[in-house]
């Protein structure tokens, strides 16, 4: 029986009125609720598809704390269960990718074949007379979809499609996704770090949050300005918008400012992305082409992206107080070789375990982690108030729900959903809340 009742959510997360118990981000009941309840229900990323090119192509992640296997089958579908034994437990695959025919567990030699079938056990007939091979072969993500290259797994096999799931988060997340024909593919292979902090400062700060970028991120930026500028006519872009979805989702972005791009990026990535724009305006339009610029973005509930900066990440949680950060760089599969490199290059510089920018954002989430440890400190609602009752819903260039840059739009929304996901027992009970009905009082 889950912890905590819809009343009780509603008092921990009030999401009308900006308000959010630090409870959420440390309490371990509600962890246990959230690996239930959101991390069950909720499409999650498993892998970019440009990593399961051949049939036997596997890639060993995780949903949430349980280990999956994501694997390439003959007939080019891409298939995931739980990276268990059906034996005794153990993890049944313990490379982090290849190509295999066949799976075989290295404790009793239990061989499973690539669809996640067991096929062979060691003395079978002497020592069981038979095995009911059906019964005892892993455990099948039942639903597994592929979105422009994203490769997505969920538990729940009434969860409705990635499309639909995204909603028009899809609109948001295609700028980086389908810029030029072929679309994307994974350069440099996946850093994966820890970080002492809940995955929801992560995902939200990813999903809402530009206010932190001109104080956290002030000294790498000033460090990658040219020597010749005049600081005095240096500043942070004030304008832009931020999108929030009924469905968890979020993005925030300037607007009109080009050039930010390229102290981040260098010349060869950022002269890239300017010079596709127009190229990629074709598919994606103006506004999303070429007028949007610095965005991030999260697909609730661990999906993070920066598109530009091109990094995509997965906050993968280990208990309420720690993440697995898993990152990839993402690049057009179009571009250039010279570019592609520059870009891997670039997210290493920026947006890495030793990413200058990155280091800025862990800080921030560790040191909330440990003041969480103070009982008194976790009576204290935390603020999520910016921007409350000043967005709008009929943007003549942008769909769905859109405030400021600076505001907190979308992590109210990001809160809100949490609490409806954590609080309903099956997608029946959320599809009416969570499909089309939009929320109010942003
Ligand atoms: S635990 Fe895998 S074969 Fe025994
Ligand atoms: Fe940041």
């Amino acid at each position: 029986m889950p912890a905590f009742t819809p009343a009780q959510l509603a008092a921990l997360v009030d999401a009308d009125h900006g308000l959010l118990s630090p409870r959420i981000f440390q309490d371990q009941a509600i962890y246990q609720q959230e690996l239930e309840r959101v991390f069950t229900r909720c499409w999650l990323f498993l892998a970019h598809e440009s990593q399961l090119k051949q049939p036997g192509d596997f890639f060993a992640t995780y949903m949430a704390e349980d280990p999956v296997l994501v694997v390439r089958q003959k007939d080019g579908s891409i298939k995931a269960f739980l990276n268990q034994c059906r034996h005794r437990g153990m993890r049944l695959c313990r490379a982090d990718s290849g190509n295999a025919k066949a799976f075989t567990c290295s404790y009793h030699g239990w061989s499973y074949d690539m669809g996640g079938n067991l096929a062979e056990v060691p003395f079978e007939k002497e020592a069981y007379g038979q095995v009911d091979k059906a019964r005892w072969s892993p455990r099948r993500v039942p639903r597994v979809e592929v979105y422009k290259g994203l490769v997505f797994g969920c538990w729940d096999a009434d969860v409705p499609s990635v499309t639909e799931y995204l909603g028009d988060m899809a609109w948001y997340v295609d700028m980086f996704l389908d810029r030029l024909p072929g679309g994307t593919e994974a350069v440099g292979g996946v850093h994966k770090w820890v970080i002492r902090c809940n995955w929801k400062f992560a995902a939200e700060q990813f999903c809402s949050d530009m206010y932190h970028a001109p104080f956290s991120h002030s000294s790498p930026v000033l460090a990658s300005l040219p020597p010749d500028i005049d600081l005095s006519q240096a500043g942070w872009p004030m304008q832009g918008k931020q999108f929030s979805s009924p469905l968890g989702h979020g993005t925030g972005f300037f607007m009109d400012t080009p050039e930010f791009m390229f102290p981040l990026l260098g010349e060869t990535a950022a002269g890239y992305y300017l010079q596709s724009s127009a190229a990629a305006a074709e598919r994606l339009g103006d506004m999303r082409a070429q007028r949007i610029n610095g965005a991030h973005m999260t697909v609730f509930p661990t999906l993070s992206f920066l598109p530009g900066i091109n990094t995509l990440r997965v906050w993968h949680p280990r208990g309420p107080n720690e993440i697995e950060v898993w990152a990839w760089t993402l690049v057009d599969k179009a571009a250039p070789a010279e570019v592609k490199e520059a870009y891997r290059k670039a997210v290493l510089r920026t947006f890495s375990p030793g990413g200058i920018l990155e280091q800025d954002d862990g800080e921030n989430w560790t040191e909330i982690q440990k003041v969480l440890r103070g009982h008194m400190a976790r009576q204290q609602p935390f603020n999520a108030q910016m921007g409350l009752g000043m967005d709008r819903s009929d943007d003549p260039d942008l769909p769905g729900r859109i405030g400021y840059v600076y505001g907190e739009l979308a992590a109210r929304g990001m809160y809100r959903r949490w609490a409806q996901v954590m609080g309903a027992q099956s997608w029946a009970e959320l599809a009416p809340r969570g499909l089309g009905e939009v929320a109010s009082n942003g």
